[in-house]
């Protein structure tokens, strides 16, 4: 499973990236009003510290204006995955951009019936948002479960992109199912590495190693 920390603070990233935990990165409108910078600035130096697709998202609602933005969008390197919205227009776009050969991530999916509209418009990435679900008492693991028994039936080669992650068990639960790739954001990845056994343990260590009375170096 392909690890995309979702987020534009160009620290996190880096603090992720050098410990090689990153595939890939992706940004929205918030994301990049959170940073405080420039969508051009902050984009491109986040392409040029990470290897792997950035999704970079357009804000016009209209196919021919997603069009144009998207193509500025997509001249920023040649790792940007152009971000649409999962509407008719968005839709348009993404067939018009796969078809020039332009990575795209279709966002904002709350359905398998959106999911199979962005397959067959040829999106390199789904976005199914878990946690907006989770939010209004739907059942996000189980879109991505669905999602990936249709895209497995078919054998369609949108890769599953499970977003609006909230916590470690959504992480564990997509890596279960076999989404293609999570996107979460920093603090959610780091908060992996914790167990409160892990905790307890490692204090117990410490505690009677401290009544041996040696030292390593
Ligand atoms: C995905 O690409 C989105 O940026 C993101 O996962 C949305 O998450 P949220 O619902 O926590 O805002």
């Amino acid at each position: 499973m392909k690890f995309f920390v979702d987020t534009a603070d160009v620290a996190a990233i880096k603090e992720l990236n050098d410990l090689g935990m990153v595939d890939g990165v992706t940004t929205n409108p918030s994301l990049i009003l959170k940073s405080g910078r420039d969508i051009l600035e902050v984009t491109k130096e986040i392409c040029d510290m990470v290897s792997g697709p950035v999704s970079a998202e357009v804000v016009a609602t209209e196919a021919k204006d997603m069009i144009t933005e998207g193509l500025k969008l997509a001249k920023i390197a040649s790792n940007i995955a152009i971000k649409v919205p999962l509407t008719w227009d968005g839709l348009t776009a993404c067939k018009a951009f796969a078809s020039e050969g332009h990575m795209v991530n279709v966002t904002l999916c709350f359905s398998a019936a959106q999911a199979i509209l962005a397959a067959k418009a040829g999106a390199s990435f789904v976005s199914p948002f878990i946690g907006r679900l989770d939010d209004i008492n739907l059942d996000g693991v189980e879109l991505i479960d669905d999602i990936r028994t249709i895209y497995d039936n078919y054998d369609y080669k949108t890769e599953i992109l499970a977003a609006s992650i909230r916590n470690v068990n959504h992480i564990t639960e997509c890596a279960k199912i076999g989404a293609d790739v999570i996107t979460a954001p920093p603090a959610v990845i780091k908060a992996m590495a914790n167990h409160v056994l892990t905790d307890k343990g490692l204090d117990q260590f410490l505690k009677d190693w401290a009544k041996t009375g040696q030292k390593i170096v």
